[in-house]
């Protein structure tokens, strides 16, 4: 079948999935406090998520990412991780991975190896237990803690994101490096994005630079830029001391949107061309309006990738509301 490729000529391979928008935390930066989550019939279920999924798959695909919202909170979803791995086994996915706060790892860990998964993208922007249950509004680190010792011992890679903050994780730039440097883990740091309708105030204040946290780790370690990529956005360099990679992941330059590869698919059927857009297509009717053919799903994958734009719009130097993302970071998955 043809690939996906969009109109300024780069390659769709790059497929995340926000299986649920509910989570069992509440970051400060994702969330509000109160959140109305969807209805469960908005919902696709498990196997429309399996269909469309493999129909991306079909069109060329290659990494899959599973997100939310938390994807290990939804019910069920081992049966769905297991059910993609046959796309591993024929070769057609290269990756099959997820991205989770960890919270249900201790259970999922060993799992989710079975079923094909080789690397995960634990979120935690602490290792300070008072601090993570103030950013989290609610969560225990150490449960956290448990679910990535449990992945490491499940053979799994592990990487840490942590949204970069200023006055809340600046203190922890060293102690976090070198914590993941003793587990063989890599690490992700990620600019905060104006997303939701959550004090984006506070967020401005909050906003650290990635080339100041960079020049910091550049003062204690030597620092190697790395050609190689994960397929995602972070840039990566190599600490010389500890060997571990360290991505950055700046969303609001524009250094990746040229090789942007990727598009994101939301819990109800949505298709985001672009995280930092608004225009989306809805799969969800192609979907259940032709149960037994997959050619008008495709020609509305097709029709969605052909409107993808060059890049993202966000702008921290727009002081309203105006011009930033209303949604929820949890709505499209990161
Ligand atoms: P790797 O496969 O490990 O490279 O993962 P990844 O970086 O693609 O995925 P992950 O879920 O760890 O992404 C980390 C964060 O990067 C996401 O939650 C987003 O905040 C941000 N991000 C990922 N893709 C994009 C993108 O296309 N545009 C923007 N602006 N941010 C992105
Ligand atoms: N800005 C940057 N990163 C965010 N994440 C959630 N909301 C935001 C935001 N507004 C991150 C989480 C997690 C990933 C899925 O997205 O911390 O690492
Ligand atoms: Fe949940 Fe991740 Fe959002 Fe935090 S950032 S509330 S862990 S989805």
């Amino acid at each position: 079948m043809e690939k996906l490729i969009d109109p300024f000529a780069r390659p769709i391979s790059y497929l995340r999935v926000s299986v649920t928008d509910r989570c069992d935390f509440r970051c400060v930066y994702c969330m509000s406090e109160h959140m109305t989550f969807l209805p469960k019939k908005e919902l696709l279920t498990l196997e429309e998520l399996d269909r469309l999924c493999s129909t991306f798959v079909h069109m060329g695909v290659e990494k899959l990412r599973i997100t939310g919202g938390e994807p290990l909170v939804r019910r069920d979803i081992l049966t769905f991780f297991q059910s993609m791995s046959r796309h591993l086994d024929s070769g057609a996915l290269r990756e099959l991975t997820l991205t989770t706060n960890g919270s249900q790892l201790e259970k999922f860990a060993k799992p989710l190896y079975e079923a094909g998964v080789r690397r995960v993208n634990v979120s935690a922007d602490t290792l300070d237990a008072e601090k993570f249950a103030e950013i989290t509004r609610w969560g225990r680190l150490p449960q956290v803690l448990r679910g990535i010792e449990a992945a490491l011992e499940a053979g799994l890679r592990v990487k840490l994101n942590a949204v970069a903050l200023k006055g809340f994780n600046e203190d922890e730039l060293f102690p976090i490096t070198e914590w993941c440097a003793e587990r063989g883990m890599d690490l992700t740091w990620i600019e905060v994005m104006p997303m939701g309708d959550i004090g984006n105030e506070d967020r401005l204040d909050q906003y650290w630079k990635l080339s100041d946290l960079r020049a910091r780790l550049s003062e204690q370690y030597t620092l190697t830029d790395l050609a190689e990529s994960t397929g995602g956005p972070a840039r990566y360099v190599r600490l010389e001391e500890t060997g571990q990679k360290v991505g950055f992941i700046t969303p609001l330059t524009h250094n990746f949107c040229e090789s942007c590869n990727r598009v994101r698919l939301t819990c109800t059927g949505e298709l985001f061309m672009c995280l930092g857009q608004e225009d989306r297509a809805d799969l969800r009717s192609a979907l259940r309006n032709h149960p037994d053919s997959d050619a008008a799903l495709e020609a509305a994958i097709r029709a969605a990738i052909e409107r993808k734009p060059e890049g993202h719009d966000f702008d921290y130097s727009r002081q309203s509301v105006e011009g930033r993302v209303s949604r929820h970071m949890s709505h499209t998955g990161g």
